[in-house]
């Protein structure tokens, strides 16, 4: 495995995108929903990272189209235990742990949207643009743009594994 962000540089600019948040959303609550599983550790991070005046709710929802692949299955499986009134009048961050096909969001995006939020925006650690095959979907806070290349770490996984490593590792396609 290649490590390709180190753990300070991803702690690095999660707090500049903490504090950027902070700045755009004072005086609101804002409503960050995470996408289970892969991005708990950015939730848990970016959070603590923001303004302690900062008015927040945690929700979550979980996402799976990978399975044991590397690849998007391309169907995109959305569970929740939300009902949709929630979302109404609401400033919600949706807060994701990379975007590759852009499918997941894409979903995720209509359904939300057709709810009435106040706003909706999106918040991705990673941004794989070169995979992108869906286009509504484009995010207001980035942390990386990176090439097209399967990562693990620091919430993202391969088959389950390597979700606890503290910093964002390239996987060898032999370890697949
Ligand atoms: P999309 O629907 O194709 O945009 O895929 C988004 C989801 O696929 C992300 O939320 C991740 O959970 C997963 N994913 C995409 N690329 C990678 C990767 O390089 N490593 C691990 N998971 C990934
Ligand atoms: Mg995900």
């Amino acid at each position: 495995m290649k490590i390709l962000i180190e753990e300070a540089d991803l702690q690095e600019r999660v707090d500049e995108l903490a504090k950027k948040i902070s700045k755009e959303y004072e005086g609101k609550t804002l409503y960050l929903l995470c996408i289970l599983k892969g991005s708990v550790m950015f939730l848990a991070d970016l959070a603590k990272k923001l303004d302690t005046d900062l008015h927040t709710e945690f929700h979550f929802v979980e996402a799976s189209s990978y399975g044991e692949s590397t690849e998007s299955s391309g169907s995109v499986e959305v569970e929740s235990s939300l009902s949709h009134d929630e979302f109404e009048g609401k400033d919600v961050l949706i807060v994701e742990d990379i975007i590759d096909t852009g499918r997941t969001l894409s979903k995720i995006k209509k359904d939300i949207n057709s709810h009435n939020p106040a706003s909706l925006k999106i918040c991705t650690l990673l941004d794989k643009p070169e995979r992108r095959v869906i286009t509504d979907v484009e995010p207001e806070y980035i942390g990386f743009t990176i090439p097209d290349k399967f990562v693990i770490g620091y919430g993202l996984d391969y088959d389950q594994q390597y979700r606890n490593l503290p910093f964002i590792g390239i996987l060898d396609p032999e370890d697949i």
